[in-house]
């Protein structure tokens, strides 16, 4: 299911109206727009309703027998102006009205794709990227057709339904306007609760919808996992067995909605045929003229046509209230991760690292680090190993705060980072990850993303630093090479050094290397580890590392197994103790001596 988790706090319960009032503030950033906007629309809805009192006029006038052979000139005049002066301040209406429209839909979205990006890595690890995307499209795109329903349908009609009940009002039977209003009365409630409970199969469509997409997203990223299995047909039958849910909600809904269209249509028919009887009987008896008959006809007419719309046009404002409220309790998850009020800025000078006492847990049922203290001095290069699992890349996450430690607290330089604003901490530490993941673009554009005000020399030095210069050099299109979707163009140890050559651009106070040269053969990895000591000459670095030889000369090395710091020295101390340093590094050794 999109967007739910269990750590995360639970969405507000939101209702239309609110929904409604969130997006005010968007349109309200135009006021002048529009306000001139709505007095357009007003003129151009007095104009409409000005037609059919013309006409009336023309029809009694034609009908009058003193000036039977005079063609009322002025009145057809008029009757054109009109018709022309609706349609002109109409258009102007769109065209005031577009950049209020369309600026709200940018507005939102750039507000929804920042609001994710500050989502904590647990919601991301927890999302589906697919169902995301399509809420976002959808929800956005509801943002757009709720506020053009509203200002060209709803309102208009509203007026409309106002100016001509005060015409019947001022110069007809009552009985006209009763069954007006009675008529849209029943038709707006029935309308209502058929919509009400169609609204299910719709909610049932955009679920499975969200989630064919997101099978569909999820098998295409996993291509080769699919081929490596030879499950094409697996995932086929997954997508398939959704749409085909979608598929029969699709149905009810469509047939759902033939249901309510001719039920518009019984109400409508009944209303209007009772409207003609009392008009026809009117003229009968003399107290209308065939002209009033003409008048009440064209306004009738005229008014179900829009409310004839107000049925569909009600749908797809309860749809797209449906949408938006996905894209809004989106906006409303709470960040987890946020800067305190009075963040300070961190100030690495030398970046000595501390954990005190730090214990945490990804999910309350399982701990994965226990009471973990380290002291990282200044400058130096310390390494974290033991067994996969142990919670050695946890640790990085904590310091670059993925996540905020369940106790405990990591101090940079005396300064706990729970204090300091998240982009403060995430300047001064540059991680070479675990798994590198690169943006679909060229290589140039890759590693200067550490630093976009760098140089093309700049870029090239820290290739170079990272052994990685040489390869690209080597490449038909150079720096230019487009590195394929997540970086799956490059071999492993490619991606990782580029890795390496992003993070040591952005000349970090302190740096992370996640296993970062586990897919190197021995050869490119010694050359590595000897620009990388130059690199963290005077800086802090962290290695986290599986083959021991790389991290033998760190000043001094934790040993964590299982989420606890077991043993901690130096290299040699640690094969003296024979702990699990010692086992390790002997079962390392065997095969190459
Ligand atoms: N987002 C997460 N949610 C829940 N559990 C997680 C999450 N990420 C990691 N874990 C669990 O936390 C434990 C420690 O993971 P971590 O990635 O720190 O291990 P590691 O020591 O880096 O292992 P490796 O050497 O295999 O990279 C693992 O058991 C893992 O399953
Ligand atoms: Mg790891």
């Amino acid at each position: 299911m999109p967007f739910t988790s269990r750590t995360e706090i639970p969405e507000k319960d939101r209702t239309d109206l609110g929904n409604i009032s969130k997006m005010f503030p968007y349109i309200w950033a135009f006021k002048s727009r529009v306000v001139f906007a709505l007095l357009f629309l007003i003129i151009a809805k007095l104009a409409t309703v000005a037609v059919p009192i013309l006409l009336k006029e023309i029809v009694d006038s034609l009908n009058s027998e003193k000036t039977l052979l005079i063609l009322p000139l002025g009145l057809l005049i008029a009757y054109g102006s009109l018709r022309l002066t609706t349609a002109f301040f109409n258009e102007l209406r769109d065209i005031l009205f577009a950049k209020v429209r369309y600026h709200a839909v940018y507005k939102i979205s750039v507000k929804v794709l920042d609001h994710l990006h500050k989502m904590s890595l647990r919601f991301h690890l927890e999302k589906q990227t697919g169902s995301i995307v399509r809420d976002l499209e959808r929800g956005t795109q509801s943002l757009s057709s709720l506020i053009n329903y509203m200002m060209f349908i709803i309102l208009p009609t509203i007026i409309e339904v106002l100016l001509v009940g005060a015409i019947l009002l001022a110069t007809y039977d009552i009985n006209f306007t009763l069954i007006i209003f009675s008529t849209i009365v029943i038709y707006v409630l029935f309308t209502l609760k058929v919509t009400n409970w169609r609204m299910n199969f719709r909610h049932d469509m955009n679920r499975l919808d969200s989630e064919s997409s997101s099978i569909a997203v999820d098998s295409l990223l996993n291509y080769e996992t699919v081929k490596y299995f030879n499950n094409e047909q697996y995932e086929i039958k997954r997508y398939s067995d959704v749409l085909f849910k979608w598929e029969n909600a699709a149905m009810q809904s469509m047939t759902t909605m033939s249901l309510l269209n001719f039920g518009q249509a019984i109400i409508i028919t009944i209303g209007v045929t009772f409207i003609m009887i009392f008009a026809s009987s009117g003229v009968v008896d003399g107290s209308m003229t065939l002209g009033d008959l003409v008048l009440v006809n064209a306004l009738m007419l005229q008014l179900f046509v829009p409310l004839n719309t107000l049925g569909i046009v009600y749908r797809q404002i309860i749809y797209a209230l449906a949408d938006m409220n996905m894209l809004l309790k989106l906006l409303d998850k709470d960040i987890e991760i946020v800067d305190k009020k009075d963040a300070q800025e961190l100030v690495v000078k030398s970046g000595n690292i501390k954990f005190q006492n730090v214990s945490f847990s990804y999910n309350n049922n399982r701990s994965i680090l226990k009471n973990i203290s380290l002291d990282i001095p200044a400058g130096k290069k310390i390494a974290i190993v033991g067994p996969s699992g142990a919670g050695k890349s946890t640790i990085g996450r904590l310091l670059f705060r993925f996540y905020n430690s369940n106790e405990g607290s990591i101090l940079i330089d005396d300064q706990n980072i729970i204090d300091c604003s998240q982009y403060s901490l995430h300047k001064n530490i540059a991680v070479v990850p675990q798994d590198t993941v690169l943006f679909n673009e060229s290589i140039f554009f890759n590693i200067q993303y550490a630093d976009n005000t760098s140089t093309k020399e700049d870029v090239i030095k820290a290739a170079t630093l990272a052994n990685i210069h040489h390869f690209i050099d080597s490449l038909p299109e150079k720096y230019d090479t487009i590195v394929g979707e997540r970086g799956l163009k490059l071999s492993g140890g490619e991606k990782q050094r580029i890795a390496i050559a992003r993070a040591v651009l952005k000349k970090p106070k302190i740096i992370l290397f996640d296993e970062a040269t586990s897919s190197l053969d021995s050869k490119s990895e010694s050359k590595i580890l000897n620009s990388m000591d130059t690199i963290s000459k005077n800086i802090t670095s962290l290695v986290i590392a599986h083959r021991l030889s790389t991290i033998k000369d760190a000043y001094n090395i934790y040993v964590l197994d299982n989420g606890k710091i077991i043993e901690s020295g130096n290299h040699d101390y640690l094969l003296s103790t024979k702990g699990l340093y010692s086992q390790m590094w002997s079962l390392q050794k065997e095969p190459s001596e």
